[in-house]
């Protein structure tokens, strides 16, 4: 049985700075900040999303936590264990665990290699099974992801959008991976089959018991499938919370500006909207103080000279602005309690109960 709560993967302090390398006499730009200082956990079996706008470091922050780029500050912890300590081998055997889906499978698949290649190929890295058992094993994963065994002979350029991002995730699956990371999974899929592609994930997720991480733009896809939500401003968390308790009672000016951006459908969820004014500051210069008082309409002297802490508070939540009391019961005419929906703690309880029922990864 697992402990909901346990963290598989955290990072400390984590931070990325982008050096433009310029000619011998040329000045050295400034380095673009696209991590700074990010501390967060991801729980065993959890789905958390990293959201923001474009440039707010959502990528760079994802490739930090699988090992997939060097971090300029700060550690990466999995499953106990600093992969700054590791060696080379132990680093192997960490990639095979953390695995990423990328937006646009087409990009990400080798068009000159059949389904059998892509698919099979991890499992020859790292398995050295005989031939006949990569193939079962192939053909195994192309039914899990919903395809046909007859597909192993066929390449890319064949299949749709949809069923590209299946051989995706298959070959992602192909190392028996703990957690996988989707970096805008379905972004660039038509609207009616990011629903298939989303199910798929949560189907594989309770069957094989993975932790799932999801970048993306897409709010509404956020909401259906995850269970915590970290919102990402120019290289830094600004609030990470439950789902429900982030879309009923966002406390962030910017998360409040993300989620007033979604369009309703339903007249009496229409409320005033605050509009997210002016472009993101360049991440080379960001702004002093709170990153965000350049958009905020709450902002004051204080937030142009202090960072805000990224403050812990009750009910699972964090969030990093000097007056989020003041704001979030400004809004809502009257004091601010941090209190879980219902749908929050149904939701909850959900996941609790399904996080006792998981059995071992890949029997
Ligand atoms: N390899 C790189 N070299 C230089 N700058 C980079 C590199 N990768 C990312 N950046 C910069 O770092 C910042 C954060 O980029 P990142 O791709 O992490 O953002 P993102 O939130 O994933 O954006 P998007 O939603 O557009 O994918 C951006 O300003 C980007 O231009
Ligand atoms: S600290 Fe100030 S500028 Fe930053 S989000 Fe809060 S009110 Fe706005
Ligand atoms: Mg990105």
């Amino acid at each position: 049985m697992k402990t909901p709560d346990k963290p598989i993967l955290e990072g400390h302090g984590l931070t990325k700075h982008f050096t433009a390398n310029r000619g011998f006499l040329q000045r050295a730009a400034a380095p673009v900040r696209a991590v700074d200082d990010v501390s967060l956990t991801v729980r065993r079996g959890e789905t958390l999303a990293l959201v923001g706008e474009s440039g707010s470091g959502k990528s760079t922050l994802g490739r930090l936590l699988l090992n997939l780029l060097e971090p300029t500050a700060g550690d990466v912890i999995y499953e106990g264990r600093n992969l700054g300590n590791l060696s080379a081998q132990e680093l192997r055997k960490v990639r095979q665990d953390l695995q990423i889906i990328f937006q646009d499978p087409f990009a990400s698949l080798n068009p000159r290699m059949n389904v059998q290649r892509i698919v099979g190929e991890p499992i020859w890295l790292h398995d050295a099974a005989a031939r006949s058992e990569r193939e079962d094993r192939v053909a195994e994963l192309l039914r899990t992801v919903g395809l046909a065994p007859e597909h192993a002979e066929r390449y890319p350029h064949e299949f749709s959008g949809g069923q590209r991002q299946r051989i995706g995730i298959a070959r992602a699956l192909a190392s028996r991976p703990k957690l996988l990371l989707g970096d805008e999974p379905v972004s660039a899929l038509d609207v009616s089959v990011q629903a298939q592609v989303v199910n798929l994930l949560e189907d594989l997720k309770q069957q094989f018991g993975l932790t799932l991480v999801i970048v993306a733009h897409g709010l509404a896809v956020i909401r259906h499938m995850s269970d915590r939500v970290a919102v990402m401003y120019l290289g830094e968390i600004v609030e990470l919370a439950p789902v429900d308790a982030l879309f009923e009672q966002p406390l962030h000016p910017y998360t409040q500006a993300l989620i007033d951006s979604v369009p309703v459908s339903h007249p009496k969820d229409r409320r005033e909207r605050q509009v997210l004014g002016g472009d993101m500051p360049s991440p080379s210069a960001p702004p002093p103080g709170c990153r965000f008082h350049t958009r905020c309409p709450h902002a004051r002297p204080l937030c142009r000279e202090n960072q805000p802490v990224f403050e812990r508070l009750p009910d699972d939540r964090q969030v990093a602005c000097h007056f989020w009391r003041e704001i979030a019961s400004a809004g809502s005419g009257s004091p601010i309690v941090v209190t879980p929906s219902t749908a929050f703690s149904q939701r909850l309880a959900l996941f609790k109960a399904r996080q006792s029922t998981l059995t071992e990864p890949h029997p």
